[in-house]
Parts: structure tokens; C-alpha cells; sequence
């Protein structure tokens, strides 16, 4: 497969988690369903559910990147070329997870998005913990490397600012009509209703028994307790994380265990000054 190399830099910079060539040459159907999030808004989760909708009860996969893949990942066994062909050789309806802002995702207007949203006081919590509980192997693999305190990393979360720059572009297509968006909190409060949203999204229909096998097998505790299928995305040989390390708590508001008031303040602040005010209210970050 030859593909284009000369792109654009919308497509964004190419770094262990993304390929550019992969995102400039990917040709989008109609029928793809891409998760879109920021980084620990629940995406695994958001995987998890798309393949049980799909493939109700399917659990006999060794990682959930094998029927859910990370589209803009760099893999180490392939080439973006073969990464491509491989894409191509999916059966419909194709499901892709990604990080991507709007601009980044390839055929924004064409396939269709579902996209979870967190508090970005969670996210930031839950990241840390992420970088903490990688193996070093992982950590190196992605070329990061662990704060020393929580206020070197909330530093570096800040300055880096994915959470921001991702709601920020998704924000203006909040109801665009091939885009659901969701909340985390709102899952955790009520799955079958959030599976009910999908399911007229997509106009797909399920029998209440296959509801009731979906909701099993995206419960917290059976994500936990093979956890090992989640937390290898970035090698399917072996976790990236420490045992209880990816599938973590899967709780709203535990940020507070760490977040001091000033943290707080400096998210509020950040978010004030990038995101419109109806988009402060829906995140409940207006002061
Ligand atoms: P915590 O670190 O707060 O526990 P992502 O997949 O985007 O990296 O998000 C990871 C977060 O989703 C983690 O949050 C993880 O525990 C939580 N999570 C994973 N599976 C979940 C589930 N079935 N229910 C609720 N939360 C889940």
C-alpha cells in the first residue's frame, strides 16, 4: 500500500502514542464508529461497551485493542503501511478508539462518534496514578517518565493540557448529528440508560437478555477482575500496568483525595480561559 507522507500538520506531531500518516492516509466508512475521549475519561470503558453492543458476551480476546483498536497508535511489530492494509481487511461496522482532537480525526463528518467526557479534576487525578502504576518497560516504551511529587506531575498535566485542547475542539460539535457525547458521571449513575443512548444512536436494537450480558460484562468489577485484557494495549503480551493499576477505582469525585483547593483553582482558571461559558457550566467549572 503506497500512502502519502507530504500531510498537513493538522495532523498533529508524531510521538509514541501518534502516527500522523496513519490519521492522513486512514480511509473512513460511513459505518465507523469511533470512541472519542480525552485521556482518562473513561475510553476503555467506552471500548469495553461497544464491543459487548456489538458482540454481546464476545469475551475471548487477549486485548480489547484486537476488536477495539487505538486508530492513531504507532505499532512496534508494524509498519503504518501494514497498520493501513490491516484496517482495511475489518469487517463492518469497524470500531476505533482515539485521543484525537477534531481536526485530527479523520472523516469527522462521515463516521459516526461517541465520545465520553470526565470531570477534568478526575482525569487529572486518575492520569497520575496512569504514569505511576506503569511498569518502567511502559514507561519507556511511551517515553515518559514518573514525577517525583504530585505537584511536578499536576504541573506537567497542566502545561500539556490534552483535557483542555480536546474539549475545546469537540465542544463546537456537541450536537452534530453524527456525534453522541457522554458523561462518565452519567454512566456510572445510570448504564442502562447511556446503553439505551447508543443504541438509538446507532439504531441498533438488543433483547433485554443480551442488555442484561452487556451490563455484565462492562460492570466495573468484571473489567476488573480480567483486567489483563485492558491494561495491554500498548504490548498484547503482557499488562503495562501494575496488578489493580489500569482498571483502577471507577469512581466520580476522587480527585478530592488529592487535589488541593489551589489545584483546583488553577483547572478552573485554565478552563475560564479556553472554554465558552455554556461549556464551564456543563462541566460544573464556573466559579
Ligand atoms: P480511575 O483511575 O479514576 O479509577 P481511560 O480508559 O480513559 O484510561 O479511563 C480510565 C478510568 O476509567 C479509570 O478511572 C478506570 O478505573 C475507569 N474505568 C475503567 N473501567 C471502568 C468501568 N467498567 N466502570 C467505571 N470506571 C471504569
Amino acid at each position: 500500500m503506497m500512502i502519502k507522507t507530504d500531510i498537513d500538520d493538522t495532523w498533529g506531531q508524531a510521538s509514541p502514542l501518534h502516527d500522523p500518516l496513519c490519521l492522513a492516509n486512514f480511509k473512513p466508512r460511513p459505518s465507523d464508529i469511533l470512541i472519542t475521549t480525552a485521556p482518562k475519561a473513561g475510553t476503555t470503558w467506552m471500548q469495553q461497551i461497544l464491543h459487548q453492543l456489538h458482540r454481546p458476551g464476545h469475551s475471548h480476546f487477549n486485548s480489547i485493542d484486537e476488536v477495539v483498536p487505538w486508530l492513531e497508535r504507532p505499532r512496534t511489530n508494524s509498519s503504518t503501511e501494514q497498520r493501513l492494509a490491516y484496517y482495511e481487511t475489518l469487517t463492518d461496522p469497524r470500531i476505533f478508539k482515539t485521543h484525537c482532537t477534531y481536526p485530527q480525526t479523520p472523516g469527522s463528518n462521515i463516521v459516526r462518534l461517541i465520545l465520553s467526557s470526565r470531570d477534568p479534576r478526575d482525569c487529572c487525578v486518575s492520569f497520575y496514578h496512569h504514569i505511576m502504576n506503569m511498569t518502567d518497560e511502559a514507561r519507556a516504551q511511551v517515553n515518559i517518565t514518573a514525577p517525583s511529587s504530585f505537584d511536578e506531575y499536576f504541573d506537567r498535566w497542566m502545561k500539556f493540557g490534552s483535557w483542555f485542547r480536546n474539549i475545546a475542539s469537540w465542544w463546537p460539535h456537541k450536537n452534530d448529528s453524527n456525534v453522541l457525547w457522554l458523561r462518565y458521571e452519567d454512566m456510572k449513575r445510570d448504564l442502562p440508560d447511556s446503553l439505551n443512548c447508543i443504541l438509538n444512536f446507532l439504531e441498533w436494537q438488543r433483547t433485554p437478555q443480551e442488555i442484561e450480558t452487556i451490563l455484565h460484562y462492562s460492570s466495573f468489577e468484571w473489567m476488573k477482575a480480567h483486567s489483563d485484557k485492558f491494561s495491554n494495549q500498548l504490548n498484547h503480551q503482557k499488562p503495562s500496568f501494575k496488578p489493580n493499576g489500569f482498571i483502577r477505582k471507577g469512581k466520580v469525585g476522587d480527585y478530592k483525595t488529592l487535589l488541593k483547593s489551589e489545584h483546583e483553582a488553577a483547572i478552573f482558571d485554565k478552563a475560564a480561559a479556553i472554554l465558552p461559558a455554556d461549556c464551564l457550566v456543563f462541566f460544573g467549572l464556573k466559579k
